[in-house]
């Protein structure tokens, strides 16, 4: 492991963050599947709802839609919700086939929960720059050096890094799986340093921080904050504790440069209950830009503006409803989990669960 992958607690020294370019998942082998399907090449939106909404019933499939996915997808889905949500929405389902629209590493972590279902991706190269950032091996190389030390993971990692994780949590429960751990024990965060250095700020706790981003959120920068803020001065600021600017804002917000009642940072999931729940007249969304179609969707009487229009999730946008209906046809693709990395996995998956 490389002295420039880990921040040591307290300092920012010499080391970089993992950053990662856009991605280019416009050709997937999924989205050839459908070019070269003579079926589904001839239908069009209506047909496709038409023909998922048979097979879901024959099939008892439940499908479940990430925040970020398209609208189209989250309008069909059962159930539509954040990180979080989407995994006790898995537990507890007793459906026998569940179509995740995500990306990968969140219908892992459904195989994990519940392998006794078929759990299908209508796209596997849905993947995660974040969660591309960290391998297990990694983390093993951590925990060779570090024998007491302790790693929490974000739910945006693989299953393999999972399994070498003492805790998981996502961004809604981060702080609280955080004040979990043993106060003598040294902790690695991983793999988000934008969300580690919220997690240090809000717990007061030193933390050996991974240096990954997502390439969406990391890009989301305090210019973007300004320039939101400067044309709708009355607003509320929600921001996701992935972006780049999460630091920067919280310290401002602490100085009076920024106010404090009226700067949030919160989880996909929060942004949805905050919409609902908080009556200022609009709302600057600081996460990608999927998620601005449930927020006023749900509250009409709102305006809701992106802080960056460009925040587009290339691997959440892999989705459509032609691979959609060809999952629920033709079974693909099944997404399974060696069981013994899943049994190790959930450890620290259960931790997760139990820490709402
Ligand atoms: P949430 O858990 O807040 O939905 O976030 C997931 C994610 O991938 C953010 O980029
Ligand atoms: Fe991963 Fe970023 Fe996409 Fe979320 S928005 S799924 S962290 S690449």
């Amino acid at each position: 492991m490389n002295r420039q992958q880990l921040r040591v607690p307290g300092e920012l020294g010499d080391v970089r963050p993992r950053s990662t370019a856009r991605p280019s998942v416009a050709n997937t082998e999924s989205s050839r599947a459908i070019g070269r399907d003579p079926e589904i090449r001839e239908l069009d939106e209506a047909e496709l709802i038409r023909r998922i909404q048979v097979l879901r019933r024959e099939r008892g499939a439940v499908i479940l839609a990430h925040n970020y996915q398209v609208p189209v997808i989250q309008d069909i889905a059962d159930f539509v919700g954040d990180s979080l949500q989407l995994s006790q929405q898995a537990a507890a389902t007793r459906a026998p086939v569940i179509v995740f629209c995500g990306v990968h590493f969140m219908a892992e972590t459904a195989a994990i929960l519940c392998p006794e279902r078929m759990v299908l991706i209508p796209d596997p190269e849905a993947g995660c720059s974040l969660a591309a950032t960290v391998t297990a091996d990694e983390v093993r190389e951590w925990r060779r050096l570090n024998p007491n030390g302790v790693v929490v993971s974000y739910v945006n990692t693989s299953a393999a890094v999972k399994a070498e994780s003492d805790y998981c949590c996502t961004s809604s429960n981060a702080l609280r799986v955080i004040e979990m751990v043993p106060p003598d024990r040294e902790v690695l965060f991983l793999p988000d340093m934008f969300l580690g250095l919220y997690v240090e700020r809000m717990t007061g706790r030193r933390l050996r921080l991974w240096m990954g981003t997502c390439h969406v959120h990391a890009a989301i920068r305090m210019e973007d904050i300004e320039a939101a803020w400067a044309g709708q001065p009355g607003a509320d600021l929600l921001l996701h504790p992935e972006c780049g600017c999460v630091s920067n804002c919280m310290a401002a917000a602490a100085a009076g440069e920024l106010p404090a009642d009226r700067t949030l940072v919160l989880s996909t999931g929060g942004m949805v209950a905050h919409g609902r729940t908080c009556h200022a007249p609009a709302d600057l969304v600081g996460t990608e830009t999927g998620l601005l179609h449930r927020l006023r969707l749900e509250n009409p009487g709102k305006t809701f503006i992106p802080v960056r229009d460009d925040a587009v999730c290339e691997y959440m946008k892999t989705i459509t409803l032609a691979k959609l209906y060809r999952a629920l046809r033709d079974s693909v693709y099944e997404v399974t989990v060696a069981p013994d990395v899943a049994a190790r996995a959930r450890r620290a998956i259960d931790r997760m669960l139990a820490a709402v």
